[in-house]
């Protein structure tokens, strides 16, 4: 039987008919390599969790090349001749690290680390790819595939371009600083001083890497077609085109498949009988140029980008192939561009009309053609939309050919997106300018648009009338942009942008290309920077913490404890426990109606027939509770279901369990399972808080939570100021999305759980299955990012976990889709508010009269608007405020804590009313602040150092010239203060043992870690309060057993009191030393050990952090400047610089810190700018639940320079060892970018003519409220 052979790390693979076409490499890599460094999340290309890299032959040349793939995309039978390299075959443990994984580590570039082998293996391949050949620019802009939700990415992108060619002394400086940390030992072995073992190991792992020749299958391929045959597929693997003819005319029904990666974007869920792998076929590629320039359809995009930049330099005729590279840098990423083929994307153009190709795109507007063979000897030349409208049964896509473009013609083209890379377009559009010889006037107009509707191509009447005109004069401007308004009506498609913004985008576009080729002298010095397209400076981040050397390892800058083994794929989570005997997959059914539909049976029939599928469970196969959320819990308020018994709350809401074999056979049968309604509910839905509040249910559904009444109110009021705020939800997008692993044990079940609260997956596991709870051992080693989601959140598919473990007698993974996740799991709270504020002529507050609404889904747990009004007050003096805060519930996901709740949202709404007062009274916003004020407030202070540290004022000044100097580009500068109230949870646990063979210490405790490097905090508390070197302690997994009844980790305080417990446990046993210690005149801490050990004294100590230790609430002060640049044609901006100054306290772990609050400042510029979530109106539907609709912010969106000072001299006399916390309150401060934004939009409708009025941008402030708000009409679009 034929086979697929490739290898992994060296390894030799095959694989046969056992594995079908929907076995991707990655779920190969994870379950039958068993190697779990490897991670996946969205298993859609669009998160970089999966990357590895990949050497192999590519054709024609067969040259050998080193790439990096999306495991997720890739079959593990299109792997044949390949050789794998996953994050483990770099390095490890035993043998030593690889230069990047230490250096990423040494960096602090890794929080929760489930992200980080992602980004080790894009970086390896592309060091290994560029042969080491990259400069800083070239290294930034090479990771659009990779998502990282926890670090903000400037710790990332400098331990990256720390190896840069052309790498600053900064950076280079660090790397020298970071060598030695002994904390981070490039191997695990213990060794000499100059580690001839590590040297000797790595050469060793790179020999294996590097002789990959040897490897006997490469020089085996004999291009020979190669056929996989299983009992429901056949995979041919073909090389030549003959053959690809000849198995689709054997075929009935078949798929062809080149790079795969198309299923990215378009789901396949189902493959037909025949699969036929043409990645290889030899006449697919290379590249010819006779007049045209005609590449094979089978060229991966990389490879072309490549052939572009290359024939722009070298022929002139091609010189606009420069153009199309630019263009084509932002289409998709490296990994997809990797294997993606020119064929595959616009053959998935041609298969779906409405997909906004920018290959189509670009290829269209140059005039370009395609060849469509149907067998080896006919083959037809047709143009592109020709193309769409042919029958591809039977047919290969052969070719592109591009013609050559003379010096008359000039070619612009725009792709606008959601964020700097990584999204498809908004819009795109092209345009190709042919003059008449020696002439302004043209002869021939192309203008193309993508995603305006599925049949829109070209703006013919517009190219029509622009023939024999003058492009640079206004009345032909004119002419064009009415023509163009006037033939654009987009179609709408949620969740896409709304029509009339991409109609007027697409208009802005082209006079942005106008602007951009107009000669000096016809344009407006002024309009000229609108032709441009954002230019971002290489990011930089400077961050300035004083450290206080005698209480290290306390206070000393050191790199998270794992981060080495998250770096190199070792660090474990709850999915990476190794395959289990027996064990089975269990995937959600979910209630795909409309809320309050009543469920009155399930039919599995059709489920339970799919190959592998073991069983179905709904409600009322739970023996016990059916709620994840029990009551007897503390912050609980209402009980939730684990599967909806009968009433359905909301559309997605879990209601079923299937189980198989496999993860993906469970997720496929689970969409099988018919679920029969004893009603549907046609009624009108209450989906947001303006649906509850105009509805005649409003007083079920709306509970006034808490009113704050004002102490006095002030007499002088001069303005009375009115208004509306509202912002949306948030989804936390953590990147291990919620997962479980249940394991039968001889006393009960082990819960490997990615959770933030042991104690309440353990009370709500045992209730749910009636048994005792000391039977139900919960283990969390880390968790991959969790943000407040895995608070309560994850216990529901714990719970779900445990169910099919004590059902079926087997572990049980439960790995949550993402897009699941999404769907049924509830997110940030909406908050609406409305307010009357009086003030004096200062605009010191009177009065203050507000009423705000925050969105709970459709049950009142997890209610955040008592601490929403608490964290109202922010920085100010509130003894005038009257304040009411309600919770409403409507048809929703409940919705849960999310990363700084409450705090967001206070602090957003008072920030914005006294951005409202100034703007009302033409008063600076920092002055009204200071005037508001609370006393006794360091804040003041702050604003006039982060003033000065960032030069505030002069940089205003600097911006006020550039908008006086340009029309479409506006930028703003703008400054927040925050405090933020911190307070306690409730009980964490510390148990410290030492051992007496070596001194060693273990630390063990109720916290979790997720990232926010709480272990390594402790561990450094640890040593100093023991006086040992950091390098002794070791922080072990989280368990129940072991740290029974813990509270919750959040709240950004979960660090500090197990810091605290650990504190007090350590003090415990040095009390206990002490006596011994008195009678050593001389010790090491290794012979008072082994002493105490001798003495029978208990080397082990525990202590629980309660309220009973008299811990007090305190409050961390902040203030941020930020500096925001708008292009008003685009509506994209770039944050151009933040200077955060933040009061830590005396920092317990200054990097710790100071990544803390670059990633909640990171993750709040998503929420204010990208983050936008779309749901059905009429269902309730989400419509974003995938990396394709939703996009948090990537590495080329955060500030290009980010500066982080802590505040200096800085103590806490409430807080642990003079700490504070950091992990939160920073998020809030990024409010401040929709006040610069607004400011943007402000100056460019002054501009405009508008007269000066108070504008909302909207929240988020997306491309397109930004570009909305900016008010632009056609006339507008001029010259002069
Ligand atoms: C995360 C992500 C982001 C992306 N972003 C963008 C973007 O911004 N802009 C954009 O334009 N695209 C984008 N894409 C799409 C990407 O360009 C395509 O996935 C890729 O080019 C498809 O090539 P492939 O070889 O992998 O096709 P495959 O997935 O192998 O095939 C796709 C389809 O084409 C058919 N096919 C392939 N080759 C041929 C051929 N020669 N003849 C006949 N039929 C053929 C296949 O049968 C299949 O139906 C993105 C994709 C991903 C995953
Ligand atoms: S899992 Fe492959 S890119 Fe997200
Ligand atoms: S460290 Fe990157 S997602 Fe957590």
């Amino acid at each position: 039987m034929s086979q697929i052979v490739f290898t992994i790390n060296g390894k030799k693979h095959q694989v046969d008919g056992k594995f079908g076409p929907d076995v991707s490499l990655n779920e190969y890599i994870r379950n039958v390599a068993d190697l779990r460094g490897t991670k996946a999340m969205c298993q859609e290309g669009g998160c970089g969790a999966c990357v590895v890299a990949v050497r192999a032959a590519t054709p024609p040349t067969q040259e050998m090349r080193t790439f990096a793939v999306n495991s997720c995309l890739v079959s593990v039978l299109s792997c044949h001749g390949w050789e794998v390299t996953t994050v483990e075959g770099i390095g490890n443990r035993t043998v030593g690290y690889h230069d990047i994984q230490s250096r990423l580590a040494k960096f602090n570039g890794t929080q929760c680390g489930y992200c980080s082998p992602g980004w080790v293996m894009s970086m390896y391949s592309l060091v290994e790819s560029k042969n080491n050949d990259l400069t800083m620019k070239d290294i930034e802009n090479s990771f659009a595939a990779n998502i990282c939700r926890c670090t903000g990415y400037r710790p990332i992108a400098d331990a990256f371009k720390s190896f840069a060619k052309d790498a600053d002394e900064r950076l280079l400086n660090k790397v020298c600083d970071l060598e030695d940390l002994a904390i981070l030992k490039s191997c695990g072995v213990t060794c000499a001083k100059q580690c001839p073992h590590k040297k000797k190991h790595i050469s060793e792992i790179n020999k294996k890497v590097e002789k990959k020749e040897d490897w006997c299958e490469v020089g085996k391929i004999d291009n020979k077609m190669l056929t996989i045959d299983s009992t429901n597929h056949k995979w041919s693997k073909v090389y030549k085109l003959d053959d690809v003819f000849k198995s689709m005319n054997e075929s009935g029904d078949y798929k062809l498949i080149a790079g795969n990666t198309g299923q990215g974007v378009y789901h396949v869920t189902d493959y037909p009988k025949n699969i036929i792998d043409i990645f290889n076929v030899v006449e697919l590629k290379g590249h010819i140029v006779d007049v045209n320039l005609i590449i094979g359809a089978g060229m991966p995009l990389a490879e072309m980008m490549d052939l572009f930049l290359t024939m722009s330099s070298e022929n002139e005729d091609f010189s606009y192939l420069k153009q199309l590279f630019d263009h084509m840098d932002l289409v998709a990423h490296i990994p997809v561009r990797n294997i993606g083929t020119i064929g595959g994307n616009l053959c998935l153009k041609h298969a779906n009309n409405v997909f906004q190709s920018d290959l189509f795109l670009l290829f269209e507007t140059v005039g370009g053609m395609v060849t469509v063979a149907e067998s080896i000897n006919k083959k037809t030349v047709m143009s592109l939309p020709d193309f769409l409208n042919i029958d591809m049964k039977g047919k290969v896509l052969l070719n592109v050919i591009l013609p050559p473009l003379s010096h008359c013609c000039n070619v612009k083209t725009y792709k606008i997106m959601p964020r700097s890379q990584n999204a498809h377009a908004i819009v795109n559009a092209g345009f190709l300018f042919r003059f008449r010889q020696n002439s302004q006037l043209l002869e021939k107009v192309t203008i193309v648009y993508g995603s305006i509707s599925p049949t829109f191509i070209h703006a013919s009447k517009t190219e029509t009338v622009l023939v024999g005109k003058d492009l640079y004069n206004n009345d032909t401007l004119q002419l064009a942009v009415k023509t163009l308004f006037d033939e654009i009506i987009p179609e709408e498609a949620l969740p896409e942008p709304s029509s009339a913004f991409r109609r007027m985008l697409a208009v802005a576009l082209y006079y942005k290309a106008i602007l951009s080729m107009c000669p000096e002298g016809k344009v407006d010095p002024r309009y000229l920077s609108g032709g441009q397209t954002m230019k971002r400076m290489i990011s930089e981040g400077n961050q300035i913490f004083d450290t206080d050397k005698s209480v290290w390892p306390l206070n000393q800058p050191v790199p998270k404890l794992e981060a080495l083994v998250q770096c190199s794929g070792e660090a474990v989570f709850a999915n990476d426990l190794p395959r289990q005997q027996n064990e089975v997959f269990a995937a959600f059914v979910t209630a795909d109606v409309v809320a309050g539909s009543v469920i009155e049976s399930f039919d599995a029939t059709t489920a339970l027939k799919i190959p592998g599928v073991v069983a179905f469970y709904s409600a009322k196969d739970i023996p016990g509770d059916n709620t994840f959320t029990p009551s007897n819990m503390p912050f609980i308020t209402a009980e939730e279901e684990i599967l909806c018994s009968s009433k359905v709350q909301f559309y997605g809401q879990p209601a079923g369990i299937i189980v198989a074999d496999r993860e993906k056979t469970a997720q496929k049968a689970a969409k099988a399972v018919k679920i029969n309604y004893s009603f549907v509910n046609n009624g009108k839905l209450l989906l947001t808080i303006d649906d509850v509040l105009k509805s005649p249910e409003k007083s079920t559904r709306v509970v006034v939570n808490r009113t704050i009444e004002p102490s006095e109110t002030g007499k002088n009021v001069r303005s009375i100021i009115q208004g509306e705020y509202r912002m949306e939800s948030q989804y936390h997008y953590h990147m291990e999305t919620h997962t479980t692993v249940a394991k039968p044990t001889e006393d009960g079940m082990e819960i490997y759980a990615a959770t933030q609260w042991l104690d309440l997956t353990n009370v709500a596991i045992a209730q749910c299955l009636k048994v005792p709870v000391n039977s139900i051992n919960v283990v969390v080693r880390r968790v991959g990012g969790a943000y407040g989601a895995k608070i309560t959140r994850a216990t529901q598919i714990a719970c779900a976990a445990a169910l099919v473990t004590h059902l079926q007698g087997t572990p049980c993974r439960f790995i949550l889709p993402l897009q699941t996740n999404m769907k049924s799991i509830g997110k940030r709270l909406p908050t609406s508010c409305n307010f009357e504020a009086g003030v004096d002529k200062e605009g010191t507050i009177q009065y203050l009269k507000l009423t705000f609404y925050q969105d709970c889904g459709h049950v009142f747990n997890e209610v955040i608007a008592p601490l929403t009004a608490e964290h109202m007050r922010n920085c100010y003096d509130i003894k005038s405020w009257w304040i009411e805060a309600n919770s409403v519930a409507t048809d929703t996901p409940s919705n849960t804590w999310c990363r700084a709740p409450g705090t967001t949202e206070g602090v957003a709404i008072i920030e914005h009313i006294m951005e409202r007062i100034a703007y009302n009274l033409n008063k600076d916003p920092l002055h009204v602040r200071l005037l508001n004020m609370a006393k006794e407030n360091p804040i003041p202070e702050m604003i006039d150092q982060l003033g000065k540290d960032s030069n505030f004022k002069q940089r205003q000044e600097d911006i006020k010239k550039f908008n006086k100097e340009n029309r479409w580009r506006k930028r703003a500068l703008n400054m927040l203060p925050l405090s933020v109230g911190i307070f306690y949870l409730g009980n964490y646990n510390s148990i410290v043992s030492i051992y007496h063979g070596d001194g060693s210490v273990v630390v063990l405790h109720g916290g979790i870690e997720m990232g926010q490097g709480l272990n390594t905090k402790a561990a450094q508390v640890c040593a100093y309060a023991l006086g040992v070197p950091l390098e002794k302690i070791s922080v072990k997994p989280s368990t129940s057993f072991t740290s029974p009844n813990s509270i919750v980790t959040g709240g950004s305080i979960g660090s500090e009191c197990v810091a605290f417990a650990t504190k007090k446990a350590c003090d415990i046993l040095m009390e206990r030393l002490k006596p011994i210690k008195d009678k050593m005149e001389k010790y090491s801490w290794e012979d008072l050990i082994k002493q105490a050990y001798g003495a029978g004294l208990d080397l082990q100590a525990s202590y629980m952090f309660s309220f009973n230790d008299g811990v007090k609430p305190y409050n961390v002060y902040a203030t941020c400047a930020l500096e925001v640049e708008v292009d008003l044609l685009t509506g994209n901006h770039d944050v151009r610089r933040v200077d955060i100054l933040e009061d830590t306290g005396r920092s317990l772990s200054p990097e710790i810190d100071v990544a803390q609050i670059e990633g909640a400042f990171v993750m709040g510029l998503g929420y204010w700018t990208s983050e936008k979530l779309v749901y059905d109106k009429d269902t309730g539907e989400i419509l974003t639940d995938r990396t394709w609709t939703y996009k948090p912010p990537g590495i080329k969106d955060i500030p290009a320079d980010m500066r982080i000072y802590f505040k200096r001299d800085s103590r806490n006399e409430f807080g642990v060892l003079q700490s504070k916390a950091t992990g939160e309150p920073a998020l809030c401060l990024a409010v401040v970018v929709t006040h610069a934004l607004r400011d943007c939009v402000r100056a460019a409708r002054l501009e405009a003519g508008y007269q000066d009025q108070w504008v909302d941008v909207g929240n988020p402030c997306t491309v397109e409220n930004i570009f909305m708000a900016a008010g632009h009409r056609l006339e507008h679009f001029k010259l002069k």
